[in-house]
């Protein structure tokens, strides 16, 4: 099995990238959260730096793009390009409101003949290899039947399912019966997405799924930085990795010259995920989440990790912390 490391928006920037393929290496690649061109294809600054080389050196990277025209999507290809890359994904599952009242991401999925005609015009103007990261539907995971006919057109590098539809977000069960139902037929490797947080969900998935061989995993790797290391056979997380890889993040974070104030939400919105390692932490999280200041952050998070029950057999459940 093969394992990439999904795109999160405000969570995988390319510090969280370099250390974690550093600390935790086994992920095949990386893609960066969506970049946004705007109809002329430009993009800004903060785009531009998580794609530099010099950024993501050692990593493969897979640029995403949050498009719904050919035109900007084309101008930002031949960017890419210019930057060195080979492949970029096209995002089609975002469920944000703002993104989908626009047609983009999800919104991608409503109008399937306009959907059909992008891919048409992109992939007969580019050579870029070009890969897709989709939801099944955008109020039923029953559309996908539909929109698996319009992307078995084209020569997509890989399509990545992630197994609900807009309206599930993030919460409803994935629909793992529908994805298995579409995935031997189609023209090209296919990777399941979704609920992917413990060697137990994934061995679920392989029986259901005999034939899968492409795994991206995303909120399960950031509560559990060594989630891809477990799913391969290898150790469980120490608590002594978190903590190092949580303090070299945060040093790495200041010195790119992000805010202290930016940094430290930055951190808690991390610790919504990686509190799920330890038990009974309530309070201790609580504490974490009320401080202001850096210097009392970095004093909850070494009370957390000197007196909090660290559980290396916890996972992330998908939603808030419970005890
Ligand atoms: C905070 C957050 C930000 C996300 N940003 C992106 C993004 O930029 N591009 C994208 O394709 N998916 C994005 N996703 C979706 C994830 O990549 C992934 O598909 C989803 O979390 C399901 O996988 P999981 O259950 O392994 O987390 C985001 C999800 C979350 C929770």
């Amino acid at each position: 099995m093969k394992y990439f490391m999904a795109p999160l928006e405000g969570i995988t920037l390319c510090e969280y990238r370099k250390l974690h393929s550093t600390m935790f290496p086994g992920a095949e690649a990386y893609y960066t959260p969506f970049i946004a061109p705007d109809t002329q294809g430009n993009f800004r600054e903060k785009y531009l730096r998580e794609l530099l080389p010099d950024n993501n050196e050692g990593i493969k990277l897979v640029p995403q793009l949050l498009v719904n025209r050919p035109e900007p999507f084309l101008i930002t290809v031949s960017k890419l390009k210019a930057l060195g890359y080979n492949e970029v994904d096209l995002n089609t599952g975002c469920p944000s409101g703002t993104v989908f009242a626009k047609h983009k991401g999800s919104g991608m999925l409503t109008d399937l003949k306009e959907l059909d005609s992008f891919l048409n015009t992109v992939f007969s103007q580019t050579e870029i290899a070009i890969s897709i990261k989709t939801r099944m539907g955008v109020s039923d995971t029953a559309e996908f039947a539909g929109i698996a006919e319009i992307y078995a057109k084209y020569p997509l590098k890989q399509l990545v399912i992630h197994a609900r539809c807009r309206e599930g977000y993030y919460d409803s069960p994935p629909d793992i019966d529908g994805f298995a139902a579409i995935f031997e037929h189609m023209p090209f490797p296919v990777c399941y997405n979704g609920n992917i947080f413990s060697r137990s969900d994934l061995n679920a998935l392989k029986e259901k799924v005999p034939g899968l061989e492409l795994v991206m995993v995303g909120r399960g790797a950031i509560a559990d930085p060594a989630l891809i290391r477990t799913l391969l056979g290898g150790e469980k997380l120490r608590a002594s990795e978190l903590e190092q890889f949580h303090d070299a993040l945060l040093e790495a974070l200041l010195s790119r010259g992000m805010a202290p104030d930016h940094v430290l939400s930055h951190m808690k919105e991390l610790w919504y995920y990686m509190i799920h390692k330890f038990s009974d932490a309530a309070q201790l999280y609580r504490s974490l989440n009320k401080t202001t200041r850096l210097g009392y952050y970095r004093s909850a998070v070494s009370e957390l990790f000197s007196s909090g029950k660290f559980d290396p057999e916890r996972s992330f459940s998908g939603g808030k912390y419970r005890e």
